[in-house]
């Protein structure tokens, strides 16, 4: 790698999208790359000239293992759209941006994030072919939406999984507590997509029976429905538990969440801020049924839990990165890496790539044959795709009791 290289972390976090970052590092510097810098708070702390040194921060093996295990984005993230370059106000923006890469010498360019983060590699490597630029852009997966086209999974989301498998399994510990009528509703983000609420089911075995219900945003959700079921569920036991995803939506389109007062922030790529489903049902089920009800918003806590993370996972994390690095090293530009399933036992996977327009803004959904017919919980299907992903345990380094990350003070 001729020149320097410079890498970016963009939307929602995860708990491993640092083992990214670090397999992105790691590759650059095995390959000669020069400096590799870091956008700060991505695109949008570039486009303010806000860049740190990796090098200066990653000096021995111990702080890349420190950084594979700390959870959120470490250079910091940003929601930020780059506007349509074919405008000349919105080309002055890709000027700016590219005087930029040229003033640090930038020859890769490396962007972990979703389906709106390949958005912005793709602008850029479109953009970057329009102008004559010899700069490669890649795309590293991650999110825990797991929503990303043509990738079997997204790194990101076995460890949100597990988390979820792991926590549901202890609610529902707790709720079995009283022996009196009682409802927990958890809420568990995904956006418009069923994979991180169907991991709910990954509590249910021997010893756990699983949540009662769990409710995808792949489906209409239909209120009076949701009453009835719970009434004939404490017909015949006391406590019963609900998986809800943020992102139900009532047959006329509108969120759950948007029925509370509230809720009006919406991102530069229009995605509505989502939060308040579990609370609004749980109010509703007082009024209609007045039994005791308690609402958990798993919210960042299922993107940041390191402490749970999947071996698997953090070990995929890396590995995208790294096959990143080498796809840009051997020529590849405005691609993502892609994860590809060879074998569920032994679980293995290879990495391969694939056009960044193909994954930009578009979602993939949980196939409605792995849902139940009657809507309310995922098949064994779900169970056998989502299990090898979650495999492994990964230890923090525990200092004092309470793990130690790698930190880098950020504003
Ligand atoms: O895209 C990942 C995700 O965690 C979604 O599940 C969730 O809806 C969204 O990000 C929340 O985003 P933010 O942290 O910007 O509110």
């Amino acid at each position: 790698m001729a020149k320097n290289a410079i890498v970016g972390q963009s939307g929602g976090p995860t708990s491993v999208i640092n083992a990214s970052l670090a397999g992105v590092y790691e590759s650059c510097k095995r390959r000669g790359a020069g400096k590799v810098y870091g956008m700060l708070h991505g695109v949008a702390g570039l486009l303010e000239r806000r860049t740190c040194v990796l090098d200066d921060k990653l000096k021995t093996a111990l702080d890349i293992e420190l950084l594979k295990r700390t959870p959120s984005s470490y250079l910091g993230s940003c929601r930020y759209k780059l506007p349509d370059w074919h405008t000349a106000e919105g080309e002055r923006v890709y000027i700016r941006l590219f005087e930029i890469l040229k003033e640090l010498d930038i020859g890769y360019f490396f962007y972990i994030g979703g389906n709106d983060s390949m958005d912005t590699i793709g602008k850029l490597a479109d953009y970057g072919a329009h102008i004559g630029s010899d700069i490669r852009f890649m795309g590293v997966p991650k999110t825990i939406d797991n929503d990303l086209m043509v990738t079997d999974h997204t790194p990101g989301y076995g460890s949100a999984a597990k988390y979820i498998g792991v926590v549901m399994k202890e609610i529902i510990r707790d709720a079995t507590v009283y022996g009196t009528k009682y409802v927990t509703i958890v809420e568990i983000m995904g956006r418009n997509a069923g994979w991180l609420v169907g991991a709910a089911a990954l509590s249910k075995g021997e010893d756990c029976d699983g949540p009662d219900l769990i409710y995808v945003p792949e489906l209409p959700f239909d209120i009076d429905n949701f009453l009835v079921r719970i009434k004939e569920l404490l017909a015949e036991k006391t406590f019963v538990v609900v998986a809800v995803s943020e992102g139900i939506r009532l047959a006329d389109g509108r969120y759950v969440c948007e029925l509370t007062d509230g809720v009006d922030f919406v991102d530069a790529f229009g995605h509505k801020q989502l939060t308040g489903t579990a609370n609004y049902l749980a109010r509703r089920l007082a009024q209609e049924i007045g039994c005791k009800t308690r609402t958990i918003e798993l919210s960042s806590m299922q993107r940041a839990a390191s402490h749970l993370a999947s071996r698997i996972d953090i070990l995929e994390a890396f590995q995208v990165g790294g096959a990143a690095v080498k796809a840009a090293d051997e020529g590849d530009t405005g691609e993502m890496v892609i994860i590809k399933r060879l074998s569920d036992d032994p679980y293995q996977s290879t990495t391969d790539l694939r056009n960044v327009h193909k994954v930009s803004n578009v979602e993939k959904v949980v196939p409605r044959e792995w849902i139940t017919e009657d809507g309310t919980y995922v098949t064994d299907e779900f169970i056998s795709y989502v299990r090898p992903l979650i495999q492994g345990d990964v230890s923090p380094v525990m200092v004092d009791g309470i793990p130690r990350y790698l930190y880098h003070k950020k504003k």
